[in-house]
């Protein structure tokens, strides 16, 4: 089928509410498609049709990515003076099936803090909560998350603010201010210019230029379908309300990296 056909097929089903469970029928289709590769890294392993919803059809890059990442995260809070290994409050927001607390919770919990986890989908929640050290609850594709105003230190989120419209973006990051302590820390991943410019569909890096929040695929927010892409400014304006900008990091070039916002909550 010819690119214009596929969009226009893709139209059809989104007008006719059709496409989730077309997609839900992909997804079940590429969890079939996950290897059978035994992966030992000392942590439970969430089934295939899990792997799916937050990452490609491969448990080793959900082993060996979610390392690398949790690597990441922890570095980023420990640049900016937030020792995540010294009784820290964490939260991991849209933890999906844990690929990342899987390795983050048990350091946080050994150091004497807390570790949360949150997410739209039940379903991830209920792996989560049953197989990893931590406290999990669902939330809501809108705000609010089920925790005090400033209990956490560290807020992240890899690969969230990817699937939610612009003025749900936009509610999210005064709610993850709300609980977060004056002058915590949030780490948000997102599709930059840069990203898209390297990974994104084509021609959407010049359509950026001109329109610095973009939904690609307006459908089932809050799931893998919709792709959201913003400009490092644009999503330096959203979050001023109630963040200073410590630090904007493109995405990878090389790599598919996303980029990264390390925010933190004004006083
Ligand atoms: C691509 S997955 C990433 C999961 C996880 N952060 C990771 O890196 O493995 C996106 C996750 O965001 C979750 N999500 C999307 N919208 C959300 C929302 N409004 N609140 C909480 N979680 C959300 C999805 O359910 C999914 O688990």
């Amino acid at each position: 089928m010819s690119r214009p056909l596929r969009r226009f097929a893709r139209r059809v089903l989104e007008r006719t509410g059709l496409i989730a469970p077309y997609y839900r029928w992909l997804e079940r289709r590429a969890a079939r498609a996950v290897g059978e590769e035994a992966v030992d890294d000392g942590r439970p392993m969430p089934p295939a049709e899990l792997v799916v919803l937050v990452s490609g059809p491969s448990r080793v890059w959900f082993s060996e990515r979610g390392r690398a990442d949790a690597a990441m995260f922890q570095d980023l809070a420990a640049r900016h003076g937030c020792d995540l290994g010294a009784g820290a409050q964490v939260l991991d927001f849209g933890c999906g099936a844990g690929r990342i607390a899987r390795w983050l919770a048990p350091l946080v919990i050994a150091g004497g803090g807390r570790f949360h986890g949150s997410d739209l989908n039940p379903r991830l929640v209920a792996w989560c909560a049953a197989n990893l050290p931590g406290d999990y609850a669902v939330n809501g594709l809108q705000p609010p998350l089920a925790l005090a105003a400033q209990a956490i230190d560290l807020v992240y989120a890899h690969s969230v603010l990817t699937h939610l419209a612009e003025a749900t973006a936009t509610a999210w990051l005064a709610e993850l201010a709300r609980v977060l302590r004056p002058g915590g820390l949030a780490l948000l991943t997102f599709h930059d210019e840069t990203f898209a410019g390297r990974w994104g569909p084509q021609g959407l890096a010049d359509r950026l230029a001109r329109e610095p929040y973009i939904v690609w695929n307006n459908a089932m927010e809050g799931s893998n379908y919709l792709s959201a892409w913003t400009t490092r400014a644009r999503l330096a304006e959203l979050a001023a309300p109630h963040f200073e900008v410590l630090e904007m990091i493109p995405g990878g070039a090389h790599e598919p990296a996303q980029a990264m916002a390390v925010l933190k909550a004004r006083g």
